[in-house]
């Protein structure tokens, strides 16, 4: 069976940095969940449609390609707000299904971090993490990244824009952003990246030597 970390959490928690580290430490791939949602939320954008049409957004998750993915338009702050927009469809999340299935399913195992990876994708990943922070904390660290991607934006306005997509993540009907039953819990808000990957480590190392898997190398 692979060995299948998943790696959810809210907005800017720091959940890609973590998973992006322990797929280096594992050799294992990576996979950003979230980039396809953004790249749902831009492709709407980018042909003119609109994010409350469900079925536009529909079509764009079916046709999406992995070109589509290293769009450097996806990390923006707009981006990240179309995706949550796009986020809510059932149906755009069922057309994403099956890639993230498929990544999920090879050898010898594979990291993803998102929203719903441990309760909805993965729920038998061998490896759960739950990572928050609290918002203000979390806007902190976004509005240091959007500055340096040299988008011109106020602490005050990230913070807002990081309550609205928290709540909602939280509150939507298809896969809400909730920490699986078996996820652990790491709260990074007092933590440097340091410590926060160090933290990570130890949790996944518990479930490394359960199921028995060994990086190559
Ligand atoms: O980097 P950040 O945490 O801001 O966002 P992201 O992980 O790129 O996700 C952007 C948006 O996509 C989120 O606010 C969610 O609405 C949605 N998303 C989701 O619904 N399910 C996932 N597995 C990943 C992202």
């Amino acid at each position: 069976m692979p060995f299948v970390i998943a790696v959810d959490g809210p907005a800017a928690s720091g959940k890609g940095t973590l998973a992006q580290g322990l797929a280096r430490l594992y050799g294992l791939p990576h996979l950003d969940s979230g980039l396809l949602y953004r790249a749902v939320g831009v492709a709407v954008e980018t042909s003119g449609g609109d994010l409350g049409d469900a079925a536009a957004a529909e079509a764009a998750a079916r046709a999406l390609g992995p070109a589509d993915l290293a769009d450097p338009r996806l990390r923006t702050r707009e981006a990240g707000e179309a995706a949550s927009r796009v986020a809510v469809y059932p149906a755009v999340r069922a057309a994403l299904k099956a890639f993230q299935h498929a990544f999920a399913a090879q050898e010898p195992g594979a990291v993803i971090d998102g929203r719903d990876i441990g309760t909805v994708i993965c729920p038998n990943a061998a490896a759960k993490l739950f990572v928050t922070a609290r918002p203000e904390v979390r806007a902190e660290r976004r509005w240091k990244q959007l500055v340096g991607q040299g988008e011109t934006v106020s602490r005050a306005e990230v913070l807002d824009d990081i309550r609205i997509r928290d709540e909602r993540d939280s509150g939507r009907a298809a896969s809400p952003l909730k920490a699986a039953d078996d996820a652990v819990l790491l709260d990074t808000s007092e933590m440097t990246i340091d410590e926060a990957a160090d933290a990570a480590r130890r949790i996944i190392e518990a479930a490394r030597v359960r199921q028995g898997f060994t990086p190559k190398g």
